[in-house]
């Protein structure tokens, strides 16, 4: 597969990464499967600690390696195998064709410098603008993202924003080079609900105009409902079920989904207790044999405690692996 023409814009195969810890060695990811069409938002769902984040930073290859170790895997972008570059490639594709935007916009902006300079600093650096239009398309990109008064937040310290305004202007400067590939990770978590939609909608809206594909991190299926074509479950550093969000919401395969899905909270549910999947995820020094989820499992039996089950492809590329499904069980 590797070199031939891809479909994809983005096709990560059997991604294996560990972390050297002081007790032992955690595998935070055990054979990673994802692909991402071009324009698509694909939603990598999961609990934490489940390996969602550690997908993000290989992708953008921010690993810190050591601790970290990408053990096997291949992570196709255009055709490229990322994980095959050196760090000055890496850092020429990433802010360039991988945009990103994270939880913390107060992480990212840099708060010794104005929002205008640092999005023009991205255009001169990447695209080797000059200063002048660098400006241009800086205002510009401030009313892509809604946001108004630009002459005044172009003049602005990060802190002297809101949260929303930062927020914004974190995705301004994400997609200022059109990149054709943008990497959320949790990126409304930290807001109120009604910013949480407004900011939803804006990726939306964003990703028709510059058909970009976004990967789409979250802990929230909830969220992930309002936005994404695609949904993977992640588990324990393994992807467990993944299907166009029709086909995950209507049918869902894995016992680990259905649960999840069973505690979103939602108006017909309001007032009902929402069933929390009880235990957590495994730490990633101690995943259990056989099936990880088996020990938080209803349906378990004996067979998943040795054996970890294949990835098998229902219809229409709706995957899943346990040992269990189409079995019955109760649910409330
Ligand atoms: N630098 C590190 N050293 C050791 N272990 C790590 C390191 N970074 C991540 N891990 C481990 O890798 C696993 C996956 O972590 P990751 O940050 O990807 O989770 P996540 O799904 O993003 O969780 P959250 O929803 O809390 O952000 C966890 O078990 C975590 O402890
Ligand atoms: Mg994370």
């Amino acid at each position: 597969m590797v070199g031939a023409v891809n479909e994809y814009l983005l096709d990560i195969q059997g991604l294996d990464v560990s972390f050297k810890g002081q007790q032992g060695i955690a595998h935070a990811l055990r054979g990673v499967d994802l692909t991402l069409r071009p324009g698509e938002i694909h939603a990598l769902v999961g609990e934490s600690g489940s390996g969602k984040t550690v997908t993000s930073m290989c992708i953008l290859g921010l690993l810190a390696m050591p601790p970290g170790r990408i053990n096997h895997g291949h992570i196709l972008f255009l055709n490229r195998d990322l994980v095959q570059l050196d760090e000055s490639e890496r850092r020429r594709i990433r802010g360039r064709d991988i945009g990103m935007v994270f939880q913390e916009p107060g992480k990212y902006l840099n708060p010794a410098f104005k929002i205008g300079d640092q999005i023009s600093e991205s255009l001169t650096v990447h695209l080797g603008l000059e200063r002048k239009s660098a400006n241009a398309r800086a205002r510009e990109l401030l009313d892509l993202v809604g946001l108004t008064d630009t002459p005044r937040i172009l003049k602005s310290y990060p802190h002297e924003l809101s949260g929303g305004m930062k927020q914004r202007a974190m995705i301004a400067m994400a997609i200022a080079c059109r990149p054709a590939l943008l990497i959320a990770d949790e990126p409304t978590t930290a807001l109120d609900v009604t910013l949480q939609l407004q900011i939803l909608e804006l990726l939306v809206r964003l990703k028709n105009r510059l058909t970009m594909g976004i990967l789409f991190i979250s802990h929230d299926l909830a969220v992930v409902k309002e936005i994404a074509d695609r949904i993977s479950v992640i588990y324990a550093g393994k992807i467990i079920e993944s299907a166009n969000k029709k086909k995950l919401f209507e049918n869902p395969l894995h016992p680990y989904t259905i649960l999840l899905l069973l505690s979103i909270p939602d108006a017909a549910k309001r007032g009902r207790r929402l069933k929390a999947i009880p235990g957590s995820v495994p730490d990633a020094e101690r995943i259990p044999a056989g099936c990880s989820f088996h020990p938080r499992c209803p349906l378990a039996e004996n067979e998943c405690r040795r054996i970890i089950p294949p990835d098998v492809n229902y219809e229409d590329s709706h995957r899943a692996a346990c040992l269990q499904i189409g079995k019955k069980w109760i649910t409330s």
